[in-house]
Order: structure tokens, then C-alpha cells, then sequence
């Protein structure tokens, strides 16, 4: 449950919000004036403030800014009309999380807020690590091998300058962790912390993301819309999975850290960007190089600093703290509090290679609190090396990309989202199952679970090239 102030002088406005949020399971706090809403403000502290632009008396602009300087780490979203949407684009460039247009559409409306109070969510818990914790809410990184401790250092180190920094490791290592621990002991940390997943984002959509747009860039681009870069303006950047972006974002990414400026698509208009930039990849960006995937010039600006951070194998004197640590966190969720690990089970634990690193850990202990009966888990509790391990490795960022997919979908294709992100991830199915059987349509179709009539329905639908993944056995 989240705490929503909403600001508006229409009273219906706010009926209505009341009613939605409520249903959803939200506190609602309500002011019909940006003076109202600023005095609230100086005792209750929301998770977001959704706030109409045009009010009489203080202008919701005005009262924007001076929210900020009570409530720095509150999400803002801006209410506005069609038509006057520069007011809301200004507050953007001032950091407000997002504007929407009335009349609204609840769906988007919806998505829109629970994105909202997830950034400010991030931005607001702090990270932690080291030594035993006062902050129940803090988020903690854990491990006392020798081998975190180097990287608890290097953060340190590097927190508050505004050094670049890349962070490397394995999936599931905790290199977002690691990133948003910087964020919190760095000088940036009352401004905005904005996370960029540079895989989940389709290639065409990513630039427009980081540099915003202008109005008719492009089909769909109504208004002028700022990026990322622009609206993190005295914060921090984490590009995630670094590694995934195209030549031409790479281009511009290095234009801003050479030049501290960039422009918006279809724009003229050189933007100044403060930003400190952090990257995080589990690819190999040498190979990248090599390959021409990735510019050795942009190389050489993201790693001025880089933290490695050590697969769990490499720290197994770690595994028995991380899993108490994930016993404690998930017995507050599951409801099943007092649960401990039998000497037996933490030996196995101990004696596995990790494949996905701590996400995996967690995912197991997470799922054997499930399957556990009694208080004592057992190793037969324990899922461990199975196919399920894979998938639960790469569970929780691909559930990411696909929501990403589905936003920025609802977003540039309305009317026909459905459609579009179906068909792209249907095509991808098959094309995925045709490379894994090397085109045999037999067994991609036992695969996938159609017929091969259907199957051949889609490739020629998808005009998926045959040539490359049907070998000539099969037609
Ligand atoms: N040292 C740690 N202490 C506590 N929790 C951790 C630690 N490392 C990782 N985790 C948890 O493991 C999960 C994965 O961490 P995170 O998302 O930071 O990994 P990642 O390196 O970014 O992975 P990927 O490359 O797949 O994006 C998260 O739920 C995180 O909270
Ligand atoms: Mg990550």
C-alpha cells in the first residue's frame, strides 16, 4: 500500500481518484490547492503526488518547485490538458517523473502510477552493507568474503565523485545492487536515480527513451517529449546491460560524456546534460569490440572505474549469510516465520556451483519456504541444478523486458498494441524454435505445441527466412 497525494481544485478530480486508488488498495491523500497540498506536505510524506498543472492561485508548476525542496525523492506526475502540455514538459526538464493528459485513460493512467512508485521506491530505500543494520528498510547487500569486501571499498571509493563507473559480473551477481548503492552514498543522492534496461527496450524505441523527442519525430510523436537523460538532470543514469545498445546510441551516449550535451530526435536544439553516468553489463565488451559491436572509444569512457563483481562461486564462505538473510526477508511475505535450514540442506547449498548467482540462491530458498513443511528445510526441499534453475536465472529479467515491451508498446502503437507485441513475440517463438531444431519443422512444431500446417502458417506470415534455419530434409 503507497501513500498518493492528489492535487487538484476540481472536486470531481479527486473523488475519482479516490475511488481509484482506493479500489487498488492505496492511502489517498487529497488538496484542492497547491497551497493546501503544501502544507500537507509538511507533515505527511507521500509516495507520489499526482498534480493538476493549471489551479488557481499557486500554479501547479510553482507548486511543483517548491514540493521538491520539501520532498525531493517524491515522484511527481503532472496532470494537464490537452493542448497545454508545455507546462508539463517544463516541470519534466525540473524533474517531475511524467505528465499525462486529461481526460485520462485509466489503464495507462494505472501502469503510469505503479511505475512511478516503483522509481521512487528505488530511489528512497537505501542500500546498505557491511555491518548489521539499523534501517529495517534499508536494502541490504550481503557477504563478508574477502572478495565483497574489495567491492564495498571500490564503492567507497568512488561514490562521491562523479566518476563514471562500470560495473561487470555474472547475471545475478548483484551488480543493480551495487549500482544503486553507489547512487545512495554518492552527492547525487537527494536528486534522481533513473535505471535504463537497454535489452528490454526494443533498439528502435531506446533512443528516443534516453533523448527524448520533439513534436512529429516520428508517427505517434504528438509532443515534444524530454528524455531520460534530460530528466535526470543532476542525478544519476544507471544503462543497464550497457552492452545491448545500437551503434548509433552508443554514438550519442559517448557524445554526452565527452560533451555533456545531446539533442532530442528530430530536435536542433543542443540540450546540456548534467548527468553521472553508470553502466552495468554480464557481457563480454572485449569480444563486443572485436567483433564491432561495441565502439572502443565509448569503452574507454565507461571504464574509468570498474567494479567486478565476484560470482558466487568465487565466494561460497558468502552462501550461508545470503541464505539466512533471504530466510529472514521472505518470512515476513510467506508468513512462515522461524523456518531454518538443516545442516544437511546448507551443506548442499554450499557445495552448488551457482550458475545464476544470488538470484538463483534466492529463488531456491524463496521456493523451498514454499515446499518446505515444518519449521527445518531439508535438502529434498531444495531445487537445485535442474532445468529451473536456468529458468529462474533469467526469470526476472525477462518478465522485465516483456512488461518494458508491453509499456512501450501501449505507448507507440495505440490501438493496435495487441497486434504488434504478439505478432513480434510470436515471430520470435518460432524463429527461436526453428534455430533449436535447425529448421525441422516436425520438431519445432512439437516444440511449440501447433501443427505443422499452423506452423507453416506463421513462418510464411512472419516471412521467416527458410533458407537460413530449414535444413533440406523437411519442406
Ligand atoms: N550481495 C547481495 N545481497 C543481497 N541480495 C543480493 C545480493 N546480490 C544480489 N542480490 C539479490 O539478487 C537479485 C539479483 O540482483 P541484481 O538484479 O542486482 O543482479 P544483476 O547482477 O543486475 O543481474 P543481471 O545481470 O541478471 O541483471 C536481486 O533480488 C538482489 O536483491
Ligand atoms: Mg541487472
Amino acid at each position: 500500500m503507497s501513500r498518493i497525494l492528489v492535487v487538484d481544485d476540481e472536486r470531481n478530480v479527486l473523488t475519482s481518484f479516490q475511488h481509484l486508488l482506493g479500489k487498488k488498495g492505496h492511502e489517498v491523500l487529497t488538496a484542492k490547492s497547491g497551497e493546501q497540498a503544501l502544507s500537507l506536505l509538511g507533515s505527511n510524506s507521500p509516495d507520489l503526488i499526482l498534480m493538476d498543472i493549471r489551479m488557481a492561485g499557486l500554479s501547479g508548476l510553482e507548486t511543483f518547485r517548491q514540493a521538491k525542496a520539501i520532498v525531493p525523492k517524491v515522484p511527481v506526475i503532472m496532470m494537464t490538458a490537452y493542448g497545454t502540455t508545455d507546462t508539463a514538459i517544463e516541470a519534466m526538464k525540473l524533474g517531475a517523473f511524467e505528465y499525462t493528459l486529461k481526460p485520462f485513460d485509466i489503464p495507462k493512467l494505472t501502469a503510469l502510477i505503479e511505475r512511478a512508485l516503483a522509481m521512487g521506491q528505488l530511489m528512497r530505500t537505501p542500500v546498505t552493507y557491511g555491518a548489521a543494520d539499523a534501517d529495517a528498510r534499508a536494502q541490504r547487500i550481503i557477504g563478508k568474503s574477502s572478495k565483497m569486501i574489495e567491492v564495498y571499498k571500490l564503492i567507497g571509493q568512488v561514490a562521491p565523485s562523479n566518476v563514471t563507473v562500470l560495473i561487470r559480473g555474472e547475471s545475478g551477481t548483484g551488480k543493480e545492487l551495487v549500482a544503486r548503492a553507489i547512487y545512495h552514498h554518492s552527492q547525487r543522492a537527494e536528486r534522481p536515480f533513473i535505471a535504463v534496461n537497454c535489452a528490454a527496450i526494443p533498439e528502435t524505441l531506446l533512443e528516443s527513451e534516453l533523448f527524448g523527442y520533439e513534436k512529429g519525430a516520428f508517427t505517434g510523436a504528438v509532443a515534444r517529449k524530454p528524455g531520460k537523460f534530460e530528466q535526470a538532470s543532476g542525478g544519476t543514469i544507471l544503462l543497464d546491460e550497457v552492452g545491448d545498445m545500437s551503434p548509433s546510441t552508443q554514438a550519442k551516449v559517448l557524445r554526452v560524456l565527452q560533451e555533456g550535451t545531446c539533442e532530442r530526435l528530430g530536435g536542433h536544439e543542443t540540450i546540456r546534460v548534467d548527468v553521472r553516468l553508470l553502466a552495468a553489463t554480464n557481457q563480454d565488451l572485449e569480444a563486443l569490440i572485436r567483433d564491432r559491436r561495441f565502439r572502443e572509444d565509448l569503452y574507454y569512457r565507461l571504464h574509468v572505474v570498474t567494479i567486478t563483481v565476484p560470482s558466487l562461486r568465487e565466494r561460497k564462505e558468502d552462501i550461508p549469510l545470503l541464505a539466512e538473510y533471504f530466510l529472514k526477508r521472505y518470512s515476513r511475505e510467506l508468513q512462515k516465520s522461524g523456518m531454518r535450514l538443516s545442516p544437511e540442506a546448507l551443506e548442499r547449498l554450499s557445495a552448488y556451483e551457482w550458475p545464476g548467482n544470488v538470484r538463483e540462491l534466492e529463488n531456491c530458498i524463496k521456493q523451498a519456504m514454499v515446499l518446505g513443511q515444518g519449521d527445518v528445510l531439508m535438502p529434498e526441499h531444495l531445487r537445485l541444478g535442474q532445468s529451473s534453475a536456468v529458468q529462474l536465472r533469467s526469470a526476472p529479467e525477462s518478465l522485465n523486458a516483456v512488461r518494458e515491451l508491453a509499456r512501450q508498446h501501449l505507448e507507440q502503437a495505440p490501438g493496435s498494441a495487441h497486434q504488434h507485441l504478439i505478432e513480434q513475440v510470436e515471430a520470435q517463438l518460432i524463429l527461436e524454435a526453428l534455430m533449436q531444431t535447425q529448421g525441422n519443422l516436425a520438431q519445432a512444431a512439437k516444440l511449440l505445441g501447433i501443427t505443422r500446417p499452423t506452423l507453416r502458417e506463421k513462418i510464411s506470415k512472419y516471412r521467416i527466412q527458410r533458407r537460413v534455419h530449414l535444413n533440406q530434409r523437411e519442406g
